[in-house]
């Protein structure tokens, strides 16, 4: 049976294109059994008709602050208090901001203020809007305040712009309220997390590397800081914005990267390698471009060092997890790897392929421990990461205490 049935499931809009994607969710809500009632701003109602939510969650929808009929039942106060989960889909810019600064000034904003039940927040914008310090101070700002923010995604927006802003689709938001509730499973911990791809110069201008973009690894932080713990993200070159409440160190090579860790890895109580390091590098790197005379060239690689290994076989090592990305026989693989490399945990990806999950914002993870085996299935990095970090949290603890 569904985390969600006869759950109480509040399902704010506010006005934004991707709108048109509520009632998608809200269908899928009373789907899995929940009982769900919307609320709508006015901007909403431009994008989407509330009659077609209302069909939908078999309510009508509550729109109105001082509604004289509705505060003889269930006014803001009740609405609040009904609720077992608030989830705002989409959150516009506009909103998140009169959110941030507690205005009550619709229906919508003050039931978020009143109501004690945990708040959701599915932003969608343009990138330009997503990417300004307004948006992200008042996003820092609500997540201190304890509120959970999912996504946004990245990739081609309504505007015809490219970037994140895109509102996550019904399934991973279900997925997202449903799942594992990782907040405080790593509380007081200290987490270390490489993510991105490194990048090995050949000259001033090119360079050997892969199709890492940090999704998931940058995922994992925000989990784990959701989690509770303080954590340290080293990434290689990535475009992606950096995770509110989080320290990072951007680095290029696997050397620099190897040195990143080895100056925080010693208080960690917690290593998560993530990134796809580059395996060799070459042994010179030209000082200007080299030039394309000859037919053919020849480049002198030497292996970089392995940074999780290393973690994994210091004195008094963290809870050690790894990643492996295979092309074929990758549980098998990744078996190896736990082994060789002295792991606690490995979360295995297949890549290469049409679901390939480089630069996707989807994966499919296989964990194994020593003794088992947990197949997470295909989902959204955001909810695959949750999972993971919950179950390295359940393993940590479990290894601490023995
Ligand atoms: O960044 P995304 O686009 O979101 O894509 C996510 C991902 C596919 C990169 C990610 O899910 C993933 O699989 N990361 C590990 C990629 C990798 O390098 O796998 P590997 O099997 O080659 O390495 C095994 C482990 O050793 C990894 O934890 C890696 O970080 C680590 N390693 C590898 C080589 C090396 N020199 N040093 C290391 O620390």
């Amino acid at each position: 049976m569904s985390h969600l049935a006869d759950q109480h499931i509040l399902v704010g809009i506010t006005g934004g294109i991707a709108a048109y994607k509520s009632a998608e969710l809200v269908r899928r809500l009373g789907d899995q059994g929940a009982q769900v009632q919307v609320i709508m701003t006015d901007a909403a109602k431009a994008f989407i008709a509330p009659l077609t939510l209302q069909a939908l969650s078999g309510r009508p929808v509550r729109d109105t602050l001082l509604d004289p009929e509705a505060e003889s039942g269930m006014g803001h106060i009740e609405l609040g208090r009904w609720a077992d989960t608030v989830l705002v889909a989409p959150a516009s810019a506009d909103f998140i901001a009169r959110l941030a600064v507690g205005l009550a000034s619709d229906l919508l904003s003050t039931v978020c203020l009143a109501t004690p039940a945990p708040v959701y927040l599915a932003p969608a914008m343009n990138q330009e809007m997503w990417r300004k310090p307004t948006t992200q101070r008042n996003l820092a700002t609500l997540e201190a305040d304890g509120i959970t923010v999912l996504g946004p995604a990245s990739g081609m927006q309504a505007c015809g712009d490219d970037g994140p802003g895109r509102m996550l689709e019904p399934e991973q938001l279900i997925n997202s309220i449903s799942g594992p509730q990782v907040r405080g499973a790593l509380e007081g911990m200290r987490v270390m997390i490489t993510a991105g791809p490194t990048w090995e110069a050949l000259d001033p201008v090119r360079g050997l590397s892969n199709h890492s973009s940090g999704k998931m690894g940058y995922a994992v932080a925000t989990a784990a800081r959701s989690a509770g713990a303080s954590v340290d993200l080293i990434s290689g070159p990535v475009t992606l914005p950096p995770p509110r409440d989080i320290k990072i160190q951007k680095v290029q090579t696997a050397q620099q990267m190897l040195a990143a860790v080895e100056k925080g890895v010693s208080k960690c109580d917690i290593f998560i390698g993530v990134a796809a390091v580059v395996d060799y590098r070459p042994i010179q790197t030209a000082a200007s471009k080299i030039k394309k005379d000859a037919q053919t060239l020849t480049v002198e690689l030497v292996r970089n060092p392995d940074i999780l290994a290393q973690v994994a076989h210091r004195p008094n090592a963290p809870f050690t997890v790894g990643f492996a990305a295979e092309t074929d026989h990758a549980i098998e693989y990744g078996r190896q790897k736990l082994q060789s490399k002295g792991l606690d945990l490995i979360a295995v990806n297949q890549v290469g392929g049409e679901d390939s999950p480089f630069g996707s914002d989807n994966n499919q993870l296989t964990l194994i421990g020593p003794h088992d085996e947990v197949d997470l299935g295909l989902d959204s990095k955001a909810v695959l990461a949750a999972q993971l970090v919950e179950e390295i949290a359940r393993r940590y603890h479990e290894k601490s205490s023995t």
